[in-house]
């Protein structure tokens, strides 16, 4: 019983990391566009606290999202494969998990490019 809540819990929070991890990433890209070398100092110094507070809660939400993916994997016969099978959704979630997978890899080109600003900010 309290297993049984504390999986729906964790399945929960596997889909809030990753709703977590892509709205940093695009509120960053949004922002990160905002500024660059020759912007005033407080917009750059704004900037930088900005970015490191949210490249701390993305990573989070990252680790989260693949840690907490291991338990769901493990339940997901018992709590997730008969409804999904009812359906006939079991092919959809899989190819689902390929874009997901996809998402997060662009996301990551993304953070590499903020980072790459980062930098350029830093040393100006
Ligand atoms: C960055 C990587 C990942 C992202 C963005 C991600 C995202 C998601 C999302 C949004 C769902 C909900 C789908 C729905 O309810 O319709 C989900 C489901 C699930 N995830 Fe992940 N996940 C990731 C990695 C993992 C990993 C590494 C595992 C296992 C170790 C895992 C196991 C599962 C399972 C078993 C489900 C339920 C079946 C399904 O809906 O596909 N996930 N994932």
């Amino acid at each position: 019983m309290v297993l049984g809540y504390l999986i729906i819990l964790n399945n929960y929070l596997h889909d809030v990391a990753t709703a977590m991890v892509i709205s940093l990433t695009l509120l960053m890209t949004y922002i990160g566009r905002q500024v660059d070398a020759g912007s005033p100092p407080e917009q750059k110094e704004f900037f930088l606290r900005i970015y490191r507070y949210f490249s701390r809660l993305a990573l989070f939400s990252l680790v989260w999202i693949l840690a907490g993916g291991i338990p769901r994997a493990l339940a997901f016969n018992s709590y997730e494969l008969l409804p999904a099978a009812q359906k006939g959704i079991v092919p959809v979630l899989i190819f689902k998990h390929i874009i997901l997978f996809g998402l997060v890899f662009a996301g990551i080109l993304l953070w590499r490019r903020i980072n790459h600003k980062v930098k350029r900010i830093t040393v100006n």
